[in-house]
């Protein structure tokens, strides 16, 4: 049976910590598929479609190996695309405890909503740190963001 498990997030930008945790965790999976949510309760910097870019150019520039898929899901519940593509695990990072009791109710609901587990990865500590919301904020204020993200965002947030 193909393992398949589901990356989802804002990625708005993707950071140096995402790109860790797909790393890994495409390491353990057959196929993943790393997908743009729409957040409602964040205030976006990207469009949806430039995070998707920036994401597939990070993923491969990493030369992150194995089945590595780049999607975006706007409309429904994100159950709904991971048992489309017939994924029975959710793939989050944790950074902190604020992560863990951010993501736990919505750990318990997802698998209450399909069966569809959450695994919580560890990011490596270089990246504790980090977060897009910070790389936005920096990015904003003209700082230099080049130590947080993979340097087609750096590249990209610098140009606009
Ligand atoms: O990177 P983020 O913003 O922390 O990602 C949060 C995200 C997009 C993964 C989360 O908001 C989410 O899972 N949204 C999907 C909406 C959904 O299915 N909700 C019902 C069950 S929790």
């Amino acid at each position: 049976m193909q393992r398949i498990a589901v990356v989802p997030g804002s990625f708005d930008p993707v950071t140096l910590g995402h790109l860790d945790v797909i790393s890994r965790a495409a390491g353990l999976y057959d196929e993943l598929h790393v997908l743009v949510v729409h957040n409602p309760s964040k205030v976006a910097l990207l469009p949806i479609a430039e995070r998707v870019s920036l994401l597939e150019q990070s993923i491969r520039d990493a030369g992150i190996g194995g089945k590595v898929v780049v999607a975006s899901w706007s409309v429904g519940l994100l159950v709904d695309y991971a048992t489309d593509v017939g994924a029975s695990v959710l793939v989050k990072g944790i950074r902190s405890q604020v992560d863990v009791a951010y993501e736990t109710p919505m750990a318990i609901v997802n698998r209450h909503l399909a069966g569809v587990e959450t695994v919580f990865m560890l990011p490596d500590p270089a990246h504790a740190h980090v977060s897009s919301s910070l790389v936005r904020q920096v990015s904003s204020l003209g700082g230099d963001v080049s130590p947080y993200v993979p340097g087609a965002v750096a590249r990209f947030l610098q140009r606009s």
